[in-house]
């Protein structure tokens, strides 16, 4: 193993930067040389590829985002596509690659595997919505991102006695809306993984309502859908002016929290001394308080399980 790349692919999420600052240090710690990839496999396939240094990652830990750029490539769905970027990983002499993303971009690194390259996948998703670890980098920024905003609406929610129904991010998981929900102290929390209970949204308004309440925040996940159809409905049935507030794009920016740049920095670490070793075809998790590897097999195929308890527990403590 003399060069190893890095690229980040899909979704950019905050940590990102922390996770390439420690593959980067580490192979330069180890003698190695080490070539970023612009815009994933986008980047890969047309060569857009520069060699770093120590400095090319000074400055970088608290940055949201990615410096490398990242992209979800179509290209790289074909088989022309994959071949290219096999060639390209030749020609510029690379022995090992390290691929940040998601489930996409870990099925492309798996890929690349299969024809014979060394690569490590390091989970980065603001959605976290990868069964086999318990966070994925960028999960817990995005929280802190959702929780602040939901305290601000709810200040002017109490100001003029109106409910907010808060559509957040997560493609069709719900753990961004669950925990941030949570984190927000939001009266209900609707997600794809449970059935739309209209009856205790409602319930729980008009309750709220009779004891002198001002505010009601529904946190609802994406994957859910139709923000302004539930408006409608409560404004219907409680008669209480209702906003929708769609926070978007705002939820994958930002500095990354501490949690995220620790996992940026040893899984980072990790995983090139994996590559030092000789192995291949492994993810980075975080279990038990502890960075392990699982095959990206195991990464790719583990399902997403919903934290029933804490869904529970918000359920008796959001009366
Ligand atoms: O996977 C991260 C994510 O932010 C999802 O939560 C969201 O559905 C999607 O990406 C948005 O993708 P794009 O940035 O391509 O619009």
């Amino acid at each position: 193993m003399k060069t190893i790349a890095i690229l980040t692919s899909g979704g950019d999420a905050p940590g990102m930067n922390a996770a390439i600052r420690a593959v980067a240090r580490t192979a330069i710690f180890n003698g190695l040389r080490v070539m970023g990839i612009r815009f994933g496999y986008d980047g890969l396939i047309n060569g857009d590829i520069y060699e770093m240094n120590v400095s090319s990652v000074a400055d970088i830990i608290q940055r949201g985002g990615t410096i490398l750029g990242s992209a979800r490539s179509e290209d790289f769905q074909t088989e022309k596509g994959q071949k290219q970027a096999f060639q390209i990983l030749k020609d510029f002499g690379i022995d090992g690659l390290v691929v940040l993303g998601g489930d996409g971009s870990f099925k492309g690194a798996k890929v690349l595997h299969d024809m014979g390259v060394k690569v490590i996948g390091i989970p980065c998703t603001i959605d976290n919505d990868m069964g086999y670890t318990d966070s994925t980098i960028g999960f817990y920024t995005a929280v802190n991102t959702v929780t602040e905003a939901v305290s601000k609406l709810r200040d002017t929610s109490s100001s003029h006695g109106r409910a907010n129904i808060v559509e957040v991010m997560g493609r069709r998981c719900g753990d961004l809306a669950l925990y941030a929900g949570v984190s927000s102290g939001a009266e209900s929390i609707v997600i794809p993984e449970k059935p739309l209970d209209l009856e205790s949204i409602m319930n729980k308004i008009k309750r709220g309502r009779k004891r002198g309440k001002l505010h009601h925040i529904i946190v609802m996940a994406e994957g859910v859908g139709r923000p302004y159809v539930l408006k409608e409905k409560i404004e219907e049935i409680t008669q209480v002016d209702t906003k929708v507030t769609i926070l978007g794009h705002v939820q994958r920016g930002g500095s990354p929290s501490p949690h995220d740049r620790l996992l940026g920095s040893e899984m980072g670490n990790r995983a090139v001394k994996l590559l030092i070793d000789g192995q291949s075809g492994l993810a980075m998790a975080y279990k038990a308080g502890k960075i392990i590897d699982v095959s990206l097999d195991d990464a790719i195929e583990t399902p997403h399980i919903l934290n029933e308890e804490l869904y529970d527990m918000a359920q008796e403590i959001s009366i």
